[in-house]
């Protein structure tokens, strides 16, 4: 997590450092500082909160910085110590002179400090960062040579780091590396820029270097140097960036998150065009490199994800199993590396991520990757660190997502899914042509359905007015619909703070029931299908015990009425689709809840967007 942004050239910095950082909100942003070189000493601001409070301080002192045109920023999900000014980065050595920003996390840090302590440090923060610019700062003096000292500092570090370094006495260097965590550097006119994502410098320049782990840069305004770990001199892979500098904008919409949830339609045409051609022809995946042969040798496929991108691949696992007959284990990723995980050639291993950075996923990949494993991502940066490790990839396409809560991309993710399915069911032959046909006519009407729905907001409005008010809330479903119970209630339990949880409806005279009375809003997910009538039953089970009924469906049984408080209809829609249909109202109800209740919808507070520590 956190973002980074640095700048070397003959440009004011301070705008470019807020600008930038701007751009990378979605990586935190529960505090912000710049360093920049203020004529014979670098000048630090900080400010707790959101950008907008940095951006005040600098108000204050502009005159300090205006000429400067070389300086660092960050934007911080806090990790250790609180969000306070204090552990607010960039951070310095005893003299100042040496200022650095660093993304992710130094997990040998209390060694480091006790040993730099004895060396005369002086620790003023909580935070991990700080030993690593005592410890650069001690290279520093022992050598006179800020890359060097860099390069010395590193090996003694453990963990994932991407960091930026400045010092007094190099008034024409900025020095950065990075391990398991991202970061490039922007190409300009006798200028670079630095940033840990695309956003951040796509409005400067299209030209960039992606740093690999281990190698470290130094910057002047006249040339860049790359070397790797051991201070051999690399030629730098320039790549142009496949990115159109995008102004984010709300379009008229509140929120991002509600703009985000409109797009939906529009993302899922966008993600068929030139994939899905007529119900007759095979799914078009170009960049799937899993042949006939593969495919056959496959024992099992293991799917590994976090967050929202985990309950796409839940719903994945569904629709595999069905159309392919393989067997398919879903896993969080931070569960999948820390056991004596079985995974071998035979075995397909999906990754799914929305940022495509996502630490513990990244790492998963990679373990299962050293197996032998075909690696396949599902992802919406097809320029992220894990596309870079794929086999295979399925670019979700869903468009810059800015809100935390992701909704677009969910949507993508399972859009992608059911393509890579019938992609492989097509490939095997374990599909009726009748079957597969009519999930390609049913897919290609979803957009105008939940167009339909996005028409008739006023019922989900009214339902949130209606249970805004609560302290929990229970989402029931069963089969293909439970991971969708999961993502309406960690939409909820995100952006409201309710506690929100989705439970296997069957699951609910396990041990849940005991939560249920006449404050306990109850909403089913009662897809017409397999498990309807079963569904209907667990439901009755609750409102047996007075819980506050609601129901999701696409269901016109008039016995509804009786059984629940509250009907959200939906348009009619095959079982095996439903969880594109059912997902976007479940969305809406936590917008609107949220915004009914006065939260920051878009920054959530404690979230950020992509999780790049493990
Ligand atoms: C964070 C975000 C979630 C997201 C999860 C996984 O926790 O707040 O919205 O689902 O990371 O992110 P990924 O980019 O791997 O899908």
């Amino acid at each position: 997590m956190c973002g980074i942004v640095g700048y070397i050239g003959d440009k004011p910095v301070v705008d470019i450092l807020i600008d930038g950082l701007h751009q990378l909100e979605y990586r935190g942003y529960d505090s912000a500082g710049v360093a920049v070189q203020c004529g014979e000493k670098i000048n630090v601001y900080k400010a707790e909160g959101k950008l907008e409070n940095l951006s005040s301080v600098l108000m204050q002192h502009k005159d300090e910085y205006s000429a400067s045109t070389l300086g660092i920023g960050h934007i911080r999900w806090a990790t250790h110590g609180a969000p306070t000014v204090v552990n607010a980065h960039p951070h310095t050595c005893n003299c100042g002179n040496l200022v650095i920003v660093h993304n992710g996390i130094i997990e040998n840090f209390k060694e480091l400090r006790v040993k730099l302590e004895k060396l005369g440090a002086k620790f003023k923060t909580q935070t991990d960062t700080e030993v690593v610019a005592h410890l650069i700062a001690y290279k520093y003096a022992d050598t006179q040579n800020l890359t060097k000292a860099v390069q010395l500092a590193v090996k003694e570090i453990e963990g994932a780091y991407a960091l930026c370094v400045m010092h007094n006495n190099d008034k024409n260097t900025l020095v950065c590396t990075k391990r398991n965590a991202p970061l490039l550097v922007g190409i300009g006119n006798n200028e670079f820029y630095v940033a840990s994502d695309v956003p951040a410098i796509i409005k400067y320049t299209k030209k960039a270097v992606y740093l690999n782990d281990n190698q470290i840069v130094t910057l002047s305004r006249e040339k860049m140097v790359l070397i790797d770990e051991n201070g051999n001199e690399l030629q730098p892979k320039i790549e142009t960036l496949p990115w159109e500098p995008v102004a984010l904008s709300k379009m008229g919409y509140k929120h991002f998150m509600l703009k985000e949830i409109h797009e939906q339609p529009d993302v899922i045409r966008n993600i068929l065009v030139g994939k899905l051609h007529t119900t007759e022809e095979p799914i078009v995946l170009n960049e799937v490199k899993l042949t006939r042969e593969t495919l056959k040798n496959l024992t099992r496929i293991q799917i590994i994800a976090c967050g929202t991108s985990l309950h796409a691949a839940m719903i994945g696992k569904y629709i595999i199993e069905n159309f392919c007959g393989i067997a398919v284990d879903v896993e969080a990723s931070s569960e999948y590396i820390y056991r004596k995980t079985v995974t071998d050639a035979n075995t397909l291993v999906i990754g799914v991520s929305q940022s495509g950075e996502t630490a513990d996923t990244l790492t998963a990949i990679k373990q299962a990757k050293a197996k032998g494993s075909h690696v396949l991502i599902i992802t919406n940066r097809p320029d992220s660190a894990m596309a870079r490790e794929a086999d295979s990839l399925v670019p979700v396409s869903a468009g810059i997502e800015v809100s935390v809560a992701a909704t677009k991309s969910y949507i993508a993710q399972l859009v992608s899914f059911y393509l890579l399915a019938m992609y492989m069911a097509e490939i095997k032959g374990s599909l009726e042509s009748s079957v597969l046909k009519s999930l390609k006519t049913d897919l290609t009407q979803i957009p105008q359905k939940i167009e339909q729905m996005l028409s008739h907001k006023e019922k989900i409005q009214q339902c949130a007015k209606i249970y805004a008010n609560t302290k929990d809330f229970i989402y029931i479903a069963r089969g293909i619909n439970y991971p969708t119970a999961l993502e309406g209630a960690l939409k909820l339990k995100e952006i409201s703070y309710i506690n929100a949880t989705g439970y296997p409806a069957g699951e609910l005279k396990h041990g849940p029931i005991a939560m249920l009375d006449e404050s306990m809003p109850v909403l089913s997910i009662l897809m017409k299908g397999s498990v309807y009538e079963k569904l209907l039953s667990n439901s009755e089970e609750a409102k047996a015990r007075n819980a506050r009924m609601i129901a999701l469906t696409n269901s016109k049984d008039e016995k509804l009425k009786d059984l629940f408080d509250f009907i959200i209809e939906v348009p009619d829609i095959q079982e095996l689709l439903s969880p594109i249909i059912a997902m976007v109202p479940l969305q809406l109800l936590a917008y609107y809840i949220a915004e009914y209740l006065g939260k920051d919808v878009d920054q959530p507070r404690n979230l950020a967007k992509s999780v790049t520590v493990e």
